[in-house]
């Protein structure tokens, strides 16, 4: 059976003292989950500090993005290998934000996909369609295209190895949530899509749903069988909201 994952994404939010107050009451309000993971990809500066705050607890860590690069003159951006350094588990890659604000392709995507893998992080890879895309009947169509271009790189034995998020951008920060059953259906698609290279890798992976999940939505989208967590957004800055959200993973 596929555990579920609960994972924040901080985006760019974030300080040394909220922090402090955010984690201490996200700690403190999942002690009794014992059936779900949760997580926090918090920004860069911040992984010193989750990683010293969150080293002897349940709570798992990571970060939003990778270089596609191992190492050199790519002033600004930070290698997986460095994410090592913080023992970061996760790394969100594909993020529909990097897609579509700075310009990361299929391609880019794909070879960042590849330099998590390599470094030993695990990839949350985010694939989904905008709004006009889905009302142009190309939900199937972009999703795939994005699955693909991973797939060609690095193989389908690899997402073992992985986890993937379903966004859906016309969901994301806009108080809008795919229903359930919309977001059952394009889990469907993504896991029969992999089934058909790889059963037994199709049947394990975990597919998260993100988008506008919050506390009052999490449990109906949850229950869909196909749906293993979320990657959460402006939820996940509320520690209230982020607890609940776990609590409905742990069901
Ligand atoms: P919201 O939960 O704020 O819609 O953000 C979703 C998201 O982008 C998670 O990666």
């Amino acid at each position: 059976m596929r555990k579920r994952l609960v994972a924040g994404n901080w985006k760019m939010h974030g300080g040394i003292e909220q922090n402090r107050d955010l984690l201490s009451k996200i700690v403190a309000g999942t002690m009794e989950i014992d059936k779900a993971t949760c997580a926090v990809c918090v920004p860069y500066p911040y992984l010193s500090q989750v990683h010293s705050f969150l080293k002897d607890t349940h709570i798992s860590w990571g970060a939003q993005n990778i270089s596609q690069y191992d190492k050199g003159a790519y002033t600004g951006e930070v290698s997986a290998m460095m994410l090592n350094d913080f023992s970061c588990r996760y790394v969100i890659v594909g993020h529909s934000e990097r897609r579509t604000l700075y310009g990361e392709d299929n391609c880019t995507v794909a070879r960042k996909f590849k330099a998590a893998l390599d470094a030993g992080l695990v990839p949350i890879l985010c694939v989904g369609e905008t709004l006009d895309q889905r009302e142009a009947g190309l939900m199937e169509q972009v999703v795939s295209e994005q699955l693909d271009a991973v797939i060609e790189l690095v193989g389908v034995e690899v997402l073992a190895d992985s986890v993937l998020a379903y966004e859906p951008i016309w969901a994301i920060g806009t108080g809008k949530t795919a229903t359930p059953q919309q977001a059952q259906d394009a889990h469907i698609f993504i896991r029969k899509r992999i089934a058909s290279q790889n059963p037994t890798i199709a049947a394990e992976l975990q597919i998260l749903y993100g988008g506008s999940v919050k506390a009052n939505n999490a449990v109906e989208l949850f229950a869909m069988s196909d749906i293993d967590g979320g990657l959460i957004g402006g939820a996940a800055l509320l520690a209230d909201d982020f607890v609940s959200i776990c609590m409905a993973a742990n069901n």
